[in-house]
C-alpha cells in the first residue's frame, strides 16, 4: 500500500457520485451504526469526523450535537457532503479539506469519529493521526474500520491490498493507548472489522460525569481475545452476526 492521501482524494472524487449506493455490506452498514451510537455526543458538544467521506456520520450526528465538523482529502465526496447537508437543512455541520494528521480544525472538539478511512493509511501514519486526533483534546474517540482481529483470511479478503492498509486490533490499541487515550469498549463486527471507543476520562481535570456528559458504551462483557485486553480498559466486545457478507467495496 503505497498510496498518499492525493492518490486516496483523486480516487474517491471518481467514486463520489456513487458512493452512497455502493455501500450495500451489512459490516459497513453496522459499523456506521455503532460509530453514531458511540459517539453519543451532547447537545453543547462538538463532532470532528475525520475521513467524513459523504458525511455519513457527521450528518447522522448534527441534531445530536452542537455543531459537527467533517474533513476530507476528496473535494468530490465533500461536495457530496454538502449537497446532501443542504437537502436535509443541515446547518450546523462543516466539511471542508483536511486529514487525519492535519484535520485543520481551529476550534474546541469534544468527540472525533471516524470510519473506514483510517485503514488507508500505513500503521506509522494511523499512530501518527492518533497522536494528532489526542492533542485536540476530545473527551472520546470512536474508530470503526477494517482491522485485524485474527489473522485475515486470505479466501475472504475485506480490503483491497493495493490501496488499503488495515492494522490488527492490538497496534491500534497500543496506539490509542499511547496517545493517552483508555479503550472504552470494542465491537467486532467481523473478523476484519471493528469499532473502538477510547477515552480520556479526565480531560481538564474533570470526569465526563462531571461534566454532565453521558457515557454509552456499545459492547456486552466478553472476552476480546487477549488481543487488546493486557494494557487497556476494554468493557467488553460483541461478536459478529452469524452470516453476513464477508466483503466490503468503496
Ligand atoms: C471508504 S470512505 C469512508 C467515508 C465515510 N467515513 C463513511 O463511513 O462512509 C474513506 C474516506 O476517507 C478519505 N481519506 C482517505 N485518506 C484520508 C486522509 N489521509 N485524511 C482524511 N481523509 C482521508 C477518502 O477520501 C474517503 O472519503
Amino acid at each position: 500500500m503505497t498510496n498518499s492521501s492525493e492518490d486516496h482524494g483523486a480516487r474517491f472524487d471518481e467514486k463520489a457520485a456513487s458512493y452512497d449506493d455502493d455501500q450495500e455490506s451489512p459490516e459497513y452498514r453496522r459499523s456506521v451504526e455503532a460509530v453514531i451510537a458511540s459517539a453519543a455526543p451532547g447537545p453543547g458538544e462538538t463532532v470532528l469526523d475525520v475521513g467524513t467521506g459523504t458525511g455519513a456520520i457527521a450528518l447522522a450526528l448534527a441534531g445530536r450535537a452542537k455543531r459537527v465538523l467533517g474533513r476530507d482529502v476528496s473535494e468530490g465526496m465533500l461536495d457530496r457532503a454538502r449537497e446532501k447537508a443542504a437537502a436535509e437543512a443541515i446547518e450546523n455541520a462543516d466539511f471542508e479539506e483536511g486529514r487525519f494528521r492535519e484535520p485543520r480544525v481551529t476550534e474546541p472538539v469534544d468527540v472525533v469519529v471516524s470510519n473506514f478511512a483510517m485503514h488507508h493509511l500505513a500503521d506509522e501514519e494511523k499512530r501518527e493521526a492518533i497522536e494528532t486526533i489526542a492533542g485536540l483534546e476530545p473527551r472520546r474517540f470512536v474508530l470503526g474500520d477494517v482491522m485485524f482481529f485474527g489473522e485475515p483470511d486470505p479466501d475472504e479478503p475485506f480490503f483491497s491490498p493495493e490501496v488499503d492498509d488495515p492494522a490488527t486490533v492490538g497496534t491500534l490499541a497500543d496506539a490509542l493507548t499511547d496517545a493517552g487515550f483508555s479503550l472504552t469498549a470494542v465491537e467486532r463486527v467481523h473478523d476484519q472489522v471493528g469499532v473502538l471507543v477510547a477515552d480520556r476520562a479526565e480531560r481538564d481535570g474533570h470526569s465526563d460525569a462531571e461534566r454532565g456528559v453521558e457515557s454509552e458504551a456499545v459492547t456486552d462483557p466478553g472476552d476480546p481475545e487477549g488481543e487488546t485486553a493486557t494494557d487497556t480498559a476494554s468493557e467488553g466486545l460483541i461478536v459478529p452476526d452469524e452470516g453476513g457478507a464477508a466483503s466490503y467495496e468503496e
